[in-house]
């Protein structure tokens, strides 16, 4: 799973799994893009522990439900890179409640980041994706979006629209040989896990086939292999990496 010279951009890899995927991705060779809305620190030290080990990285700042951001984004990309060639849509919030006191703002603050920021990222790279050599849409989606999860009806939403966004794109873009695809982790030891209240954690645990959550390593690895060109057939997936949860 060779990446040398190709461009990838992570949306949302400051911290938890996007951080890993950038690193996995620079490890194989790949110049990265390394995203992130307000974690400046997190971005630039991933930076610096990327160019140490000789690879080649930048961090762009930018909110992925913000348009302009994203095309202000791409300038620098540019700049540092040129085309992208892999884009990963990794950046994804949560805001949990039972759906009887879910307000409207607490639908559309998921919904902008999990699915606008898709489509802004998706449609600002767009042409580089179908133009690169290898182009690859990668969209991380949830096991959530399979099974739905109490108190999740604004993200299970989000995670679900990702597969038929993804299907139809991976039918829009195979003509130029570039390829769309989700990864679908069951549930990973991120900030975003941590927030999940232990009760909750102890009972997600006991649906898990292989009794124990997903390390961001467990990810990290299938991504890049989607990335890479050994992919190059595969189109319209919807990968699963949940321990046995569901398939
Ligand atoms: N953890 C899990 O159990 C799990 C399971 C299945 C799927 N996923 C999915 O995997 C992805 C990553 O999850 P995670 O657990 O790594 O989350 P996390 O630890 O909470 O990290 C979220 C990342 O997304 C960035 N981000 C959030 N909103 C953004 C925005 N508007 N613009 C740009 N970046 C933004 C954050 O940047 P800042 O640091 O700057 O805030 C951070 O880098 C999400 O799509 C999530 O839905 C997670």
């Amino acid at each position: 799973m060779n990446l040398d010279g190709q461009t990838c951009l992570v949306t949302g890899s400051s911290r938890g799994i996007g951080r890993g995927i950038a690193l996995d991705l620079a490890e194989r060779g790949a110049n990265v893009v390394v995203n992130y809305r307000s974690s400046a620190a997190g971005a630039e030290a991933l930076v610096g522990e990327i160019e140490d080990a000789d690879g080649r990285a930048i961090a762009a700042q930018a909110d992925v439900s913000q348009f302009e951001d994203v095309e202000a984004m791409r300038e620098e990309v540019g700049a540092a890179f040129g085309e992208v060639d892999v884009l990963v849509n990794n950046a994804g919030i949560t805001v949990d409640k039972k759906f009887e006191k879910m307000t409207r703002e607490d639908w559309e603050t998921v919904i902008d980041v999990n699915l606008g920021g898709v489509y802004n990222c998706t449609k600002v790279f767009y042409d580089d994706l179908r133009e690169a050599e290898h182009g690859r849409l990668i969209n991380i989606s949830s096991v959530v979006g399979q099974q739905g999860n109490y108190g999740q009806a604004n993200y299970a939403a989000t995670k679900s629209g990702l597969f038929g966004f993804t299907r139809t794109l991976a039918l829009e873009m195979a003509a130029t040989g570039s390829t769309a695809n989700c990864v679908a982790p069951g549930f990973v030891t991120t900030d975003m896990l941590d927030e999940v209240p232990k009760r909750v954690q102890e009972k997600i645990l006991r649906e898990i086939p292989l009794d124990r959550f997903a390390t961001v390593e467990d990810i990290t690895g299938i991504v890049s292999f989607v990335a890479s060109e050994a992919s190059s057939y595969m189109t319209g997936q919807v990968i699963g990496v949940n321990g046995g949860m569901e398939w």
